[in-house]
């Protein structure tokens, strides 16, 4: 069924296919300017979990693929670690195109705004009408306000979730347990966010 967002862009029910939709996004200039390039969603058509994060970090931008910075590499170990293999999950960000201020050299992340979520969200929608996955997974609040279309506090919402009538699951941003001070609360965040994963590949298994 057609999200609102997609209702108020009747052109893209005209789209016909995964590589249509991406060539659209792929040739939208960002909404703040400065991005190097869209972030596609990236892994098979028919993927039985998707995963959805934030916006594309300083390192997607350069590369053009989603989650191959740090956060990415937190979580190609927790997948690892869960046995959900990534080449047969796919992964997508709420948001197309990297948000940063400058300082000296470094690029530094800023969160979008419910405005820039909103505007990116049709093409998060129809993206997932075209993979259709078993479930998909919310990594952070971000995520959770593109799919749910509010903010919801992670820590009450944890766990299985609807959205828009699709099978969902909430969990963190693996960049949150980067974040944690010192390394006790780093595994204890690091262990949650298994159990979460685990979870999610068994839930992946039953429709
Ligand atoms: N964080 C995200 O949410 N997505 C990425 O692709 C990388 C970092």
């Amino acid at each position: 069924m057609p999200s609102r967002d997609q209702a108020a862009d009747p052109a893209l029910r005209e789209v016909a296919g995964l590589d249509a939709l991406n060539a659209i996004i792929a040739g939208s200039a960002p909404l703040v300017p400065g991005a190097t390039q869209a972030v596609l969603g990236e892994g098979p058509e028919g993927a039985v979990i998707a995963f959805v994060g934030e916006q594309p970090g300083d390192q997607e931008d350069r590369q053009g693929r989603p989650f191959v910075g740090p956060a990415g590499h937190m979580l190609d170990r927790a997948l690892d670690e869960a046995g959900i293999d990534r080449a047969q999950s796919y992964l997508t960000n709420a948001v197309k195109h990297f948000k940063f201020v400058e300082r000296g050299k470094r690029r530094i992340h800023q969160r979008p705004t419910t405005g820039e979520v909103r505007h990116y969200r049709r093409w998060l929608d129809k993206e997932l009408e075209f993979i259709d996955p078993r479930i998909t997974v919310a990594l952070g609040a971000i995520a959770v306000l593109a799919l749910v279309g509010k903010a919801l506090p992670i820590s009450r919402n944890r766990g299985e979730a609807q959205f828009q009538g699709r099978r969902g699951f909430i969990t963190v941003h693996p960049s949150s347990i980067l974040r944690q001070p010192g390394d006790a609360a780093r595994a204890e965040a690091y262990d949650a966010f298994i159990a979460d994963l685990r979870q999610i590949r068994r839930l992946s298994r039953t429709r």
